[in-house]
């Protein structure tokens, strides 16, 4: 452990840290972006210490960070300096904005690791400026958190990632920016964004003309595919909590959280400030919906908190448009959610559900008659079975339970996994996700108004998340019996054990937003229906 100074922005505290980096030593500055870990970039062996520092490994390059742009020309960095370059930093420097060029012959490998270009930023934080100013060095500066980590926006983040392990941390507050510089190569034929940040694509074309974005910003790179940005192909952000991205409209999104909430799920939210005195989880705040600099201003921050909650904590967060500032959001979060995002359902959907024997298909039925797409969770299960995917994968976690002909035999399959509750878990987590990924897509394509997911399962495939609304339909227990003797012939026995298998009908009245009782005459199950039909096209129309 070495004892790291907390240094502040008095002009003694920056001589200190200016005496620091000439002598080889680390220092964390403050930039309008993300706190950075500098170094002398033209010190190869000060440069090694960062990658050490972060634990960083040593293939992914580094910024260096000049006060002047006459800095880059004065201490040789670039061997080129083209016209775009000069515009760019014309409109842009000092600012959130990283420019890579082909390197000059005093960059140390250690900081382009290899490569043949050097990645250039002027920043504008006043305490970064007057730090190169008062050393004369060009700083490589990584963000300065321990690598995989969100990056730093405060100095108390910097203490919590990186104390006793370099010299010194410069406070200078809050990053405003909050999210990293953008990158962009002038080193490619056609420029190309490899980093998004707060400078967009759009700000940049108005300046030098089209750029292309690179792929890897926006989607996961393959495994064969090599990273134009070495940084690109690290984990990021990640935080210890599982975080999964919902692709939506606000209300939807609201849903989706609550019913996870209410059935129990250990989740949080990160979320919009608006929309936090709605959400019954506990939340997490990305900033104001509408203003996306703020939301990058606090994404590092909100990641970090994050990071305090129970690690089996599902973490929900709204999926940012990728453009503009969004871009960059995009860019951060999705790589903290590893790429899992759900979309949710763009029409209304209403859940069916309730306990075997109650009168449920009847109840679908007459919501049919009345005009909803009634979609069946059953009817999209045995779709689901014929998919070869599906099939490779219930044979792998079940061994071969193929008929002769090829097709799957159902009744092995269902021997199998109510022999034993693991099984059946097992089997759940293959299907359920893609029998909702087919109802929703049925319900997309529905053409009525009201789409009902009639789902006996409905909550233990966790599909509740995506309804609007949900009915049950309950009945007397010697009601049920009687229906399921008289429909499938079976002994009391056996009806007891399945009814014994479901939730009892107080977990469906705490979870169901509508009940419908099913003990009297069919005449007066069809009225309540009638009614129920009445009241979700009414909802479907005001809301
Ligand atoms: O806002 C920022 O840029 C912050 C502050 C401290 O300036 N710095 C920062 O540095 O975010 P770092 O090292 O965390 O991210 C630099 C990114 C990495 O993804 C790296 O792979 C890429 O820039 N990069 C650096 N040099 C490069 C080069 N020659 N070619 C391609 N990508 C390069
Ligand atoms: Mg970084």
């Amino acid at each position: 452990m070495m004892n790291t100074l907390h240094l502040t922005d008095t002009q003694q505290d920056i001589q200190t840290a200016a005496a620091i980096l000439r002598e080889g030593g680390l220092v964390a500055m403050p930039t309008e972006t993300v706190y950075g870990l500098a170094a002398n970039a033209l010190d190869g062996d000060a440069v090694r210490r960062i990658f050490k520092a972060k634990g960083r490994p040593m293939d992914n390059p580094l910024i260096v960070h000049v006060a002047e742009v006459s800095d880059i020309d004065r201490l040789h960095l670039v061997s080129d300096f083209p016209a775009a370059a000069q515009r760019l930093a014309d409109a842009f420097w000092p600012g959130p904005l990283t420019i890579i060029l082909p390197k000059g012959d005093v960059i140390p490998n250690e900081v382009s690791a290899g490569l043949d270009t050097v990645a250039i930023r002027i920043p504008s934080h006043p305490v970064a400026h007057r730090l190169m100013a008062v050393s004369g060095l060009a700083l490589a500066a990584p963000s300065a958190n321990t690598s995989g980590k969100p990056s730093p926006t405060t100095a108390q983040h910097v203490i919590h990632d990186m104390d006793g392990k370099i010299e010194a941390i410069l406070d200078g507050g809050n990053c405003s920016v909050g999210v990293e510089s953008t990158v962009i190569t002038l080193a490619a034929d056609v420029p190309r964004i490899l980093r998004p940040g707060l400078i967009t694509r759009e700000d940049i074309e108005s300046v030098i003309g089209p750029v292309e974005v690179d792929k890897a910003v926006l989607s996961q790179l393959e495994r064969n595919e090599t990273a134009s940005s070495p940084g690109m192909k690290y984990k990021h952000y990640a935080p210890r909590a599982k975080v999964i991205l919902l692709r939506g409209g606000t209300e939807q999104y609201i849903t989706y959280v609550n019913r996870c909430a209410r059935r129990g799920a250990m989740i949080a939210a990160m979320c919009y400030d608006e929309d936090r005195e709605r959400l019954t989880a506990p939340t997490v705040s990305l900033g104001r919906r509408s203003d996306e600099k703020d939301q990058a201003q606090r994404l590092f921050a909100a990641l970090r908190e994050v990071d305090m909650l129970p690690v089996e904590t599902v973490v929900y967060a709204p999926c940012p448009k990728a453009q503009g500032v969004g871009m960059a959001l995009y860019n951060r979060l999705i790589r903290a959610a590893a790429f899992e995002v759900i979309d949710l359902p763009m029409k209304r959907i209403v859940g069916l559900t309730g306990q075997t024997g109650a009168g449920k298909t009847e109840v679908a039925g007459m919501l049919r008659t009345l005009g909803a797409t009634v979609i069946s969770a059953d009817a999209a299960a045995r779709e689901v079975v014929t998919e070869p995917e599906v099939r490779a994968q219930l044979c792998a976690a079940f061994g071969d339970i193929l008929s002769p002909d090829g097709s799957l035999d159902r009744a092995a399959l269902a021997r199998i996994a109510f022999s034993d509750a693991s099984k059946l878990r097992r089997l759940n987590a293959i299907t359920h996700p893609r029998i909702i990924r087919r109802m929703l897509d049925a319900a997309s394509n529905a053409a009525g108004e009201i789409a009902v997911f009639d789902a006996p399962q409905l909550f233990e495939a966790e599909a509740d998340a995506y309804c609007d609304t949900i009915v049950c339909v309950l009945a007397d227990r010697e009601r049920r019996i009687a229906r399921l003797t008289a429909r499938d012939g079976l002994s009391r026995d056996l009806i007891e054990l399945r009814m014994s298998a479901q939730y009892d009908e107080a977990f469906f009245r705490s979870l169901c937003d509508a009940v419908i009782e099913n003990n009297g005459t069919a005449a007066d199950l069809k009225e309540q229906v009638a009614a129920l039909y009445e009241r979700l096209v009414a909802d479907e129309q005001s809301g």
